[in-house]
């Protein structure tokens, strides 16, 4: 069933089937092109919600979600969001807990849609905006206090195989669909990992010379094996200087990409003005690494990236004020 074919029985179906967009105005000149899959135009406008239903709908399969039981997760806003829609369809409490660090829009969205919202302090010297590992580290800890407490379902984005099957089963299969599966490489900023280990192993399985890099913060790069001298970046949702993530299968890497607070910025800034998409700081982190594989390795080929959250949950942060220092 689509989205848009024919009544849906609720907004849980209206989860994925998002469009794939060719950037052929930011790629203007260029050799080559990006296609983007337009993933803030799920209900909680995010990527998230797919694995949000994906975990809960495997949870409730496995009998590891009893019925009224609360879910709890950590979060940095957007799978919160997409548990909070998924388990306000299904009838499960959702408790959602999150740094201080992240921007409120999410807190206030989630809550709109009946989630109860932890907000956990950021670690001293933290800034808003800038949620580090450390940060994160206190999110760990109360959330599993929380679920200890209220003997809840954590929908344990980081461990839960439901994350990276989301995209697995999902999100590559409709990019091998849009595409006829033809194209040459994905790059993707990591949060989890969910969505790079779902999309790279569905798409190696398709075609193994399909090249796959996860893209890093510029100074929070330990996946690619350098000191972190940054951790306090701003692009919120991945980048959290963990070297280990459960879910990513190293064999699926195929190189390692870095992007700076500034390039991530002013490319959300050119995808609003020049593509008329109005999407977050890791989607301008995702398409400004398309673009230096289009500069260098990959001339000449068409790389897919995701474009993983609405630009309105940042409408409180710095991203839209041109006038705003980038670094
Ligand atoms: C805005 C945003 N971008 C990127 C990511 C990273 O995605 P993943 O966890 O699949 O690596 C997340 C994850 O929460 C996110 O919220």
């Amino acid at each position: 069933m689509t989205r848009t074919d024919k009544v849906l029985p609720s907004a849980v179906e209206a989860i994925g089937n998002t469009p794939l967009v060719d950037l052929a105005r930011l790629t203007s000149g260029m050799d080559g092109r990006i296609l983007a899959k337009m993933e803030y135009l799920n209900p909680g406008l995010s990527k998230k919600d797919r694995i949000a239903r994906q975990i809960i709908e495997e949870a409730e399969v496995e009998g590891a979600l009893r019925p009224g039981q609360t879910v709890v997760e950590l979060t940095s806003g957007n799978t919160g969001t997409g548990l909070a829609i998924v388990c306000a369809v299904k009838g499960y409490p959702f408790v959602a807990v999150m740094s201080r660090g992240n921007s409120m829009e999410r807190a206030r969205m989630m809550s709109a849609l009946g989630a109860e919202v932890v907000l956990v302090d950021q670690m001293p010297g933290s800034k808003p905006g800038q949620v580090s590992g450390g940060d994160l580290e206190l999110v760990e800890v109360a959330t599993q206090k929380i679920v200890l407490q209220r003997g809840a379902f954590r929908a344990d984005q980081f461990r839960l195989q439901g994350n990276q099957r989301a995209h697995y089963l999902h999100t590559a299969r409709e990019i091998i669909h849009q595409t006829g599966g033809l194209f040459h490489a994905f790059c993707d900023f990591a949060g989890t990992g969910g969505s790079f280990a779902g999309c790279a192993a569905a798409f190696k399985e398709h075609n193994p010379s399909i090249r796959c890099f996860l893209v890093e913060p510029k100074g929070a790069a330990v996946l690619a094996g350098e000191e972190v001298t940054n951790p306090n970046h701003r692009i919120q949702g991945g980048g959290y200087s963990m070297v280990a993530l459960p879910l990513l299968r190293p064999e699926h890497v195929d190189g390692y990409l870095k992007v700076s607070e500034a390039e991530a910025i002013l490319t959300a800034r050119r995808l609003a003005k020049q593509e008329g998409i109005f999407a977050g700081f890791s989607s301008g982190a995702n398409v400004a690494a398309a673009l230096q594989l289009l500069k260098g390795g990959c001339r000449g080929s068409t790389v897919v990236v995701l474009l993983c959250d609405s630009g309105l949950k940042y409408l409180s942060t710095d991203l839209w004020d041109s006038s705003s220092p980038q670094q």
